[in-house]
């Protein structure tokens, strides 16, 4: 007998990030500043007592403690894991699977359909509008049709940027009994979250990340919030030790000191809407609004080609323009005053150049 993989896991790719070096990197929707000081030295002197011979606590207490007085909710609703994308397959490990669906509003993160396939659970996607807002009449009629295991959206959206209005989430809770998966990864830059909804509808799970906002992507920290009932089932699907000793420490203190994340965070939101109206202003340029800290948006010319200059000037963004549903598109993460800066400088540059070009 010759070993083969699953068939599903056959036709997957590996995921593949191309490690490319820029000067200017707006990419990931990662914080572009380190953490403050006073945090770093907390944690030096945690992570000198650590012991590290010994397996962490299983279930991270003190780190969910931490969480639930956050996010206002009990402690047996949370669960922690390294990195929401951890906390998301559990979700699908547990709830979906072979001869489960689950239902995506595209586009969207694009790793929740990459789970699904791991998982083998078939992936039902209804296309958002043009505007990338929930067609609700197309989303009511695929209900009217197949009960899905999950819902899996991303609020604010990856990587439109877009919100969903609460009372969409809302009226989805209440149409199906199905498990609402709502992922929160860039709720600190949106003023909305169902996070509070999770102890009034039992189907609704909120996936949280460390990563972003909280300045922690390299310790590999998510969070997942539900009723008690969903997670007693992923708990069973989550293997022991999943948070390593250092990321319990680490994102514990992060948490107590979280107060002096907020400034950064509104300068982001700030610098956000300045990047928007500057993008706005560049001749064809259409800019997605967004409630993240990144933006969407497009040139008239090919995006491959944008990309491409744009990294020739050290500018290093993100290109979606080959994916369905965003033919054209980039995306860029938005940085210090500094890095945006540059970055708008290096698309005028582009830009000017192109249009020079189709004149000639
Ligand atoms: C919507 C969304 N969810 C989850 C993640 C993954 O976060 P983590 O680093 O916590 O695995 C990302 C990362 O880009 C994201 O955009």
């Amino acid at each position: 007998m010759s070993i083969s993989a699953r068939e599903n896991i056959q036709n997957l790719r590996a995921y593949e990030t191309p490690q490319i070096k820029a000067r200017i990197k707006l990419n990931s929707n990662e914080s572009p500043w380190p953490l403050p000081d006073k945090i770093i030295e907390d944690i030096e002197r945690a992570v000198a007592v650590v012991e590290f011979n010994r397996y962490p606590d299983a279930s991270s207490r003190i780190l969910r403690e931490e969480v639930s007085r956050w996010l206002r909710v009990g402690l047996d609703n949370v669960l922690v894991g390294s990195g929401s994308n951890e906390m998301i397959q559990c979700v699908f490990l547990a709830f979906g699977g072979k001869g489960r669906t689950l239902m995506t509003f595209v586009p969207t993160y694009s790793m929740a359909s990459k789970i699904a396939a791991i998982t083998d659970t078939e992936e039902i996607s209804v296309p958002l509008k043009e505007d990338f807002s929930p067609d609700i009449r197309k989303i009511v009629k695929q209900l009217e049709q197949v009960t899905p295991h999950i819902i899996y959206m991303c609020n604010p959206n990856n990587p439109t940027g877009t919100l969903f209005r609460r009372s969409f989430i809302m009226k989805l809770l209440e149409m199906t009994e199905t498990l609402v998966v709502v992922d929160e990864a860039y709720g600190e830059f949106c003023p909305t979250s169902v996070i509070d909804l999770t102890n009034r509808h039992a189907n609704l799970a909120v996936v949280k990340t460390f990563s972003k906002a909280l300045r922690l992507a390299g310790a590999r920290v998510g969070v997942l919030v539900a009723s008690e009932p969903i997670v007693k089932e992923v708990q069973k699907v989550k293997l022991p030790y999943n948070l390593n000793i250092l990321s319990q420490t680490i994102a514990t203190i992060v948490l107590r000191n979280r107060t002096l994340l907020w400034p950064a965070i509104k300068e982001i939101v700030e610098e956000r809407e300045r990047v928007r109206r500057e993008l706005e202003k560049i001749e064809g340029v259409v800019a997605v609004p967004s409630q993240t800290n990144f933006i969407l948006f497009k040139t008239p010319f090919e995006g491959n080609t944008i990309y491409e200059e744009l990294l020739r000037r050290d500018v290093l963004i993100r290109n979606f323009s080959n994916y369905p549903y965003l033919k054209g598109y980039l995306r860029v993460t938005i940085g210090t005053k500094e890095e945006n800066q540059e970055f708008l400088a290096a698309l005028k540059d582009v830009l000017d150049n192109r249009m020079w070009a189709s004149r000639l």
